[in-house]
């Protein structure tokens, strides 16, 4: 698989980060800020060749919306998906929760077209809409499916927050073969890993694993506090979160550990290559 330049990954935040600061400080449902959000991801993915889908649903009297990309080519019964909420909470820019996830889904995506990978199974990807008022975006998507579509979903893949400040390295233990795939990079890098914990049924993981669909992640830590052990492991601050600014106005461009960005889109990028050739 490609490495990911944390680089472009960093530059996509700062775009994130612009949008929020042009639309009152956020980028939340019913917000004009999540709306050019999405308009800022489709239109990297039209112009790289994906097919590109915009999802509209209802929600607390305001229009929600889910994008959802396809790399043309695959075996489309076995399609491996992927996701991340590109909505913030009202009180700030969201950046590490979850531009983090967005944005290093992107670059991934990007990279797909970039070496014009051509995976035996389908790729598809979906930025959600509303995750933060229950992971309204994702249900959504989900529901909308036939039965005979969802079966179609060979795994889903979520990233929701994966630049934490004082970073864990944090690996969705749903599903067994998922998870191994993950670890496994991680042991290559000497990167200690945890079974997630904190997010259970938390994220748009939970859509998919509600509908039996096989479910994997990644997620570096939010309110959490990080224990001496994990310190130890990973350095970074012991007695204090992984995010401190988790759901604040502080959740800037400058709330991100970029080693952690970097190894987590690298290891997306691994995982998306394995589970698809
Ligand atoms: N879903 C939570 C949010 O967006 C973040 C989270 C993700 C928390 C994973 C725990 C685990 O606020
Ligand atoms: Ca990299
Ligand atoms: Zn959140
Ligand atoms: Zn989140
Ligand atoms: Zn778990």
């Amino acid at each position: 698989a490609p490495d990911i330049d944390v680089k472009a990954v960093k530059a996509d935040l700062d775009q994130l980060q612009s949008i929020a600061d042009a639309n009152g400080g956020n980028r939340a449902h019913g917000q004009p800020g999540y709306k050019a959000s999405v308009d800022f991801i489709k239109g990297k993915l039209d112009q790289a060749g994906f097919t590109t889908q915009v999802q509209e649903f209802d929600n607390n009297g305001a229009k929600g919306y889910n994008l959802v990309a396809d790399w043309p080519g695959g075996d489309e019964s076995k399609t491996v998906m992927t996701g991340a909420h590109l909505d913030s909470v009202d009180a700030g820019p969201g950046i590490n929760d979850n531009g983090s996830g967005s944005a290093g889904i992107l670059e991934v995506a990007l990279a797909v077209a970039k070496s014009d990978f051509k995976p035996a199974k389908h790729l598809r990807f979906g930025w959600w809409g509303d995750e933060e008022d229950g992971m309204v975006g994702s249900k959504h998507y989900v529901d909308s499916l036939a039965q005979g579509d969802r079966s179609k979903i060979d795994s889903y893949l979520n990233f929701d927050m994966i630049g934490s400040p004082n970073p864990g390295y944090f690996v969705y233990d749903d599903d067994a073969r998922l998870e191994k795939v993950f670890k496994d990079w991680y042991a290559t890098k000497n990167i200690a890993t945890e079974p997630e914990t904190e997010g259970d049924g938390r994220s748009d993981h939970a859509s998919f694993k509600d509908a039996g669909i096989p479910v994997g992640g990644l997620f570096s830590g939010a309110d959490y506090i990080k224990t001496e052990a994990q310190a130890k492991a990973w350095g970074g601050t012991a007695g204090k979160a992984f995010d401190a600014c988790y759901h604040q106005s502080c959740d800037t461009s400058k709330n991100i550990d970029d080693t952690a960005l970097d190894n987590n889109s690298d290891a997306i990028a691994n995982a998306l290559w394995q589970l698809s050739s």
